[in-house]
């Protein structure tokens, strides 16, 4: 292992560390007579998943000399909101898959009912502790950052984000295989109808959370104009390159690798990369998408190495 892979590591779970530290206990507390809500939340929240968004935050305002004390409360909010699309994800009503992060899925131990619920509430939980962590600011600058840290949060988990990307994936499954034979893959006007959907589904789904938390981390810091545009030209590509990672993941990888089921896309006939461009062409745009990220970096100099060792990161990764 060369020195720079080592330092990535220690860097990444010093960030992880705080996240951990403070996932469950900033978790607003229920009533014992709800005490399965709490339980179905934290089920998810501490199946293991690999924390990417929280560590972006912690380590987007970092870079951008805020400190990483500050960053928590919008850390763990990502997180949450993250985990709430993970649980809905695998309803049966969307993708109707029985194991997330190794584990059985929400609705597989509370029934989907409680779900639901367990994802809305974490959708809200998320909320309330942006809230109360910017009312118990006192220092203005900082409050106001952590307020337009929120602005983003949510309106690119909602409907100019996450939410829509989902709706429309939901929408184009079946597509391709209604479309499939030889006059319509050669029409134009479908395959450009094609292009746009994936690009947006990509874009809003996956990417809209990763750009919130890259942003929400600058945002906190107080970072100048220059730095948020070239932290959204970050976002925006390792947000693309992390789903279509994703999607070869899904073709490529083992139920064990990933702690989720392989062949989900295939099940449900979705909009992918692979399905639309072919494996070959996927890894070639996942390349250069890494590329454009290190790229977009340049303003921050030498402070950017961990953020563009993330991004190969990502492009590497196994699960
Ligand atoms: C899975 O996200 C869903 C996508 C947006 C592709 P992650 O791969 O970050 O899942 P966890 O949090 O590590 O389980
Ligand atoms: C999920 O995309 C995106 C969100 C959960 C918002 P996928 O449906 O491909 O994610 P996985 O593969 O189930 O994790
Ligand atoms: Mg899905
Ligand atoms: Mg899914
Ligand atoms: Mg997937």
């Amino acid at each position: 292992m060369d020195n720079k892979y080592t330092s990535y590591i220690v860097e990444y779970d010093k960030y992880l560390d705080l996240v951990q530290q403070n996932i469950i206990k900033l978790l607003p507390d229920v009533d014992g007579l709800a005490r399965v809500l709490r339980e179905s939340e934290i089920y998810s929240l501490s199946a293991g998943g690999k924390r990417i968004r929280p560590v972006l935050v912690l380590a987007a305002c970092e870079i951008c000399g805020g400190k990483v004390q500050d960053a928590i409360a919008a850390a763990c909010a990502l997180e949450y909101i993250h985990t709430f699309s993970l649980i809905h994800d695998d309803l049966p009503a969307m993708d109707d898959d029985d194991l997330r992060r190794g584990k059985a899925t929400n609705h597989k131990v509370y029934g989907e009912a409680i779900a639901i619920l367990a994802g809305d509430a974490l959708v809200l939980n998320a909320a309330e502790i942006l809230v109360k962590d910017a009312i118990g600011t006192s220092d203005e600058t900082l409050r106001l950052g952590k307020l337009k840290a929120m602005d983003i949060i949510t309106s690119l988990a909602g409907n100019d984000g996450m939410i829509v990307g989902q709706v429309v994936d939901i929408e184009s499954e079946a597509l391709l295989l209604n479309q499939s034979n030889a006059e319509d893959t050669e029409n134009p006007i479908l395959q450009a109808d094609y292009i746009k959907r994936l690009d947006f589904i990509h874009r809003n789904k996956t990417g809209a959370l990763i750009a919130a938390a890259v942003l929400a981390g600058g945002l906190v810091a107080g970072a100048d104009d220059m730095q948020l545009d070239a932290l959204r030209q970050y976002a925006e590509a390792i947000g693309l390159g992390f789903q279509i990672k994703d999607d070869l993941l899904d073709i490529e990888s083992t139920t064990e690798e990933l702690g989720k089921p392989t062949g989900s896309d295939e099940k449900n006939a979705k909009l992918t990369y692979p399905s639309l461009y072919g494996i070959a062409a996927s890894y070639r745009k996942l390349e250069e998408l890494t590329f454009a990220a290190e790229k977009a970096l340049d303003v921050f100099g030498e402070r950017a190495a961990f953020l563009r060792d993330f991004a190969l990161g990502m492009q590497v990764r196994k699960n």
